[in-house]
């Protein structure tokens, strides 16, 4: 297939690559306007970093446990895009709180969400992970570019010719942003190793108060097994035209550390040193080593 969708003709925006089948040059627009409310809540990530997953645990956190929206509304509906095509089709079903998602650097907020005193969950993920995830993803993802090789995929990734840009430029900007707090900041790992102790610092953060019942029953709902088979969480039902689950699952391993069994050594070396450059100077430190 190399000859077939090797170019998907990317938009530009603030010269970030974006796919046009998700976004347009209207929905972009739409989202700047956006009114963004007191009450609502935003799960930001550089995409690869558990999108799908807050979105399946916000709504769940903040209607208190009720389990009918995973058992009857699509995840990318329970918790739309800002800056997609479809968030304008749906905005109007969306309940009090509201939960969303993006994948926008600090600087593409619209003015609303600045005045605003909406809270932000940033969900990082380490960048070797994120690399491997993004490079099954471009594979089962028709409307996506043709990630090539694994070793010209690394170059891609570090000179940002990826979804969204450099992982360094998301993160940077999220972490300079001075949110106080508004903003948290939870690890793709941290869930991973204790998803109820996750579930318990966004509740809290959300001041939800839930009991420790309702965590443990969430986050048996949130579960990799779980989610993995739910048509309304995986991805399954989008047209295979668009995503292909057989070439590779949406919810494709759902571990940390599976760059251990991609990179070699001296992809290694050129990985880190890319990335150390690019956060030296910064006042935050990364959760893990990388
Ligand atoms: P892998 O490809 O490493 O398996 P995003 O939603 O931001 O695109 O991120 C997708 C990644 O999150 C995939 O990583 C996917 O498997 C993982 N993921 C999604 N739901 C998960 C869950 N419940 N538990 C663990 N990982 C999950």
């Amino acid at each position: 297939g190399a000859m077939l969708m090797s170019s998907p003709n990317y938009i530009q925006y603030h010269g970030l690559l974006l796919p046009p089948d998700a976004h347009s040059k209207e929905s972009l627009e739409y989202a700047q306007n956006f009114s963004v409310d007191d009450t609502d809540v935003f799960a930001v990530t550089y995409p690869k970093s558990g999108t799908i997953w807050m979105q399946e645990i916000l709504p769940l956190v903040l209607n208190g446990g009720d389990l009918t929206p995973i058992n009857t509304i699509p995840n990318w509906d329970r918790v739309p895009w800002l800056e997609e095509k479809r968030l304008e089709q749906i905005v109007d079903q969306l309940k009090s709180p509201r939960a969303l998602v993006t994948h926008f650097p600090f600087n593409l907020m619209p003015p609303s969400f600045h005045t605003s005193k909406a809270k932000v969950i940033y969900v990082m993920r380490n960048p070797k992970d994120i690399l491997v995830s993004s490079y099954y993803f471009h594979q089962m993802a028709t409307f996506l570019d043709d990630p090539g090789t694994f070793d010209e995929f690394i170059d891609k990734f570090l000179e940002g010719r990826v979804l969204f840009g450099k992982w360094t430029d998301h993160v940077k900007s999220w972490r300079r942003a001075k949110l106080g707090d508004r903003i948290m900041f939870i690890t793709y790992e941290d869930m991973v190793q204790d998803l109820p102790a996750s579930i318990r610092r966004i509740s809290d953060f959300l001041c939800c108060n839930l009991s420790e019942e309702v965590i443990q029953n969430i986050a048996k709902c949130c579960s990799f097994k779980k989610m993995k088979t739910n048509p309304l969480s995986n991805f399954s039902l989008v047209s295979k035209e668009y995503m292909n689950n057989d070439k590779s699952p949406f919810l494709r391993k759902g571990t940390t550390g599976d760059w251990k069994n991609h990179f070699d050594s001296q992809q290694l070396t050129r990985f880190e040193s890319v990335i150390h450059k690019e956060l030296e100077g910064e006042d935050f430190s990364l959760p893990w080593s990388l």
